[in-house]
């Protein structure tokens, strides 16, 4: 009989996708997460027997076999969907959160007025999720951050690993063709305090596995 997947029994909280902020009835700020790499996780994390959590942003994905879902839509919404999944032995941050936020939500739609040629919008910071689900009373026993970066992949990766005091740290590159947003494939550095594996260029699917087996290695 094969052995018990470490992760077997565990609760496990995922955020996956993009989040919108809403800047009036009928627009926002987002961006090109599709979920795909945070959905593959939690799909990964269910099959392995995981009680799995997945909150979702705004994304067209049907729910992985075995996981709960909650969807949220913006940056607030996420955190504190994440936040009431807690307490969780481990908690993966796969989305892609706004930092940003306008600081006021119009009412009515945003309208284009004679002699202006430009709109300020005032943004303010969003909530850390990643950061207040690793310094919260309950923290899980292994946080999860990942890091998506367009150059010096490694220094803000590892800087991001020690400011958010996180266990491990998936990097990847985003803005090229093959990897980060939307692709079907990735690749990924996972940094930790004092190690780091490549993992792939491959399908997220297969990385979502090869992410939970250094995961199950670490708890
Ligand atoms: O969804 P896909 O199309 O499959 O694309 C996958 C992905 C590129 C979105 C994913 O692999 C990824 O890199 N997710 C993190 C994207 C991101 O927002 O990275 P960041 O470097 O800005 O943030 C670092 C970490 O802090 C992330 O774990 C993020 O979830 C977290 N964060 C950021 C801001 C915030 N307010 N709260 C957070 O928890």
């Amino acid at each position: 009989m094969a052995a018990a997947d470490a992760l077997a029994g565990l609760r496990i909280v995922v955020s996956a996708g993009p989040t919108y902020e809403d800047l009036d009835p009928v627009r926002f700020i987002g961006n090109r997460s599709s979920g795909k790499m945070g959905f593959a996780i939690a799909a990964a994390a269910a099959r392995r027997g995981a009680q799995v959590l997945l909150v979702a942003g705004p994304v067209a994905l049907a729910t992985p076999a075995g996981v709960q879902r909650v969807d949220v839509r913006s940056a607030a919404q996420m955190h504190d969907a994440v936040l009431a999944g807690l307490p969780a032995d481990v908690y993966v941050g796969a989305a892609a959160v706004a930092d940003f936020t306008p600081r006021q939500v119009a009412a009515g739609k945003i309208k284009k007025r004679d002699g202006e040629d430009g709109l300020t919008l005032e943004l303010v910071r969003t909530r850390d999720i990643l950061a207040d689900v690793a310094g919260h009373a309950r923290r899980p026993r292994l946080v999860v951050g990942f890091a998506a970066e367009t150059d010096s992949v490694d220094s803000n990766a590892r800087a991001k690993l020690v400011k958010k005091k996180v266990d491990l740290i998936a990097a990847n590159r985003v803005g090229v063709e093959g990897s980060g947003f939307e692709s079907d494939d990735n690749a990924l550095v996972v940094y930790w305090n004092g190690g780091e594996q490549a993992l792939g260029p491959a399908p997220k699917t297969e990385l979502a596995d090869r992410l939970l087996d250094l995961v199950a290695e670490r708890l």
